[in-house]
């Protein structure tokens, strides 16, 4: 499964992507107006640093709206993946959009119905929301695996892309499930990265090394290539 970071947030972006874990990215019109930035600056900026499908969201709810703002979006950059929130407008701009080879990302899918006109429509990735799922009572896991299976029984190159990840539980089930993608929140990356037995163990080799002061020398000659092998 591969991993996009899911925020608006530049420098969170320059942070994670250093670890060289990011295939994309995830914004919608929530994150950038968290954001005291210009937007095609950020989408730009995050576009070069994951190397990688940007979602970059329209607001119209009309489907001419949204074809002319996702045609905009999309010339920003090389690796916009514009995205649609699930409607019949947003049906029809999808299906516009993919007729023009323009990648799209729609989003807002809660079911595998909705999963399954997002696919026929021609979407490139289909967003199914695990937080807001639980937010209402509904087992996400129960529809995210109903979504995968119903999409990738079919004919349709739509990839499954898990999002609304409120915790690293969340990352680890898409992937179980099978999801090609999950979308995931710095917060959420960081947590999947702590451990208090992984600290716990560098803090113990860092001592038991520490205590024979010849080790360290001989480390710091092999760095510099001085250790006769
Ligand atoms: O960006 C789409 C989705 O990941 C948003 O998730 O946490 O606002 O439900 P959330």
């Amino acid at each position: 499964m591969r991993l996009f970071i899911d925020t608006g947030s530049v420098a969170e972006v320059e942070e994670i992507s250093a670890w060289g874990v990011l295939s994309g990215a995830t914004t919608n019109p929530t994150l950038l107006a968290r954001e005291h930035a210009d937007p095609g600056r950020t989408i730009c900026r995050i576009c070069d640093l994951v190397d990688g499908p940007v979602s970059a969201e329209v607001v119209a709810t009309d489907a001419a709206g949204m074809i002319a703002q996702g045609l905009a979006l999309s010339s920003l950059h090389e690796h916009v993946v514009v995205k649609v929130p699930f409607s019949p407008a947003g049906l029809e701009a999808t299906s516009a959009l993919a007729e023009q080879e323009i990648p799209v990302n729609m989003t807002l899918v809660f079911t595998a119905s909705q999963a399954l006109l997002a696919a026929e429509a021609g979407a490139t990735f289909v967003s199914c929301f695990l937080g807001r799922l639980e937010d209402v009572s509904i087992d996400s896991g129960e529809t995210l695996q109903g979504i995968i299976e119903t999409l990738h029984t079919g004919q349709t190159t739509a990839e499954v892309l898990a999002a609304s990840i409120r915790t690293p539980q969340h990352a680890v089930l898409a992937a179980r499930l099978g999801a090609e993608i999950a979308t995931v929140p710095g917060r959420v990356l960081h947590q999947m990265l702590a451990h208090p037995l992984t600290a716990a163990g560098i803090e113990r080799f860092g001592a038991d090394w520490a205590s024979r002061p010849e080790l360290g020398e001989w480390m710091t000659k092999l760095v510099d290539g001085e250790v006769v092998r």
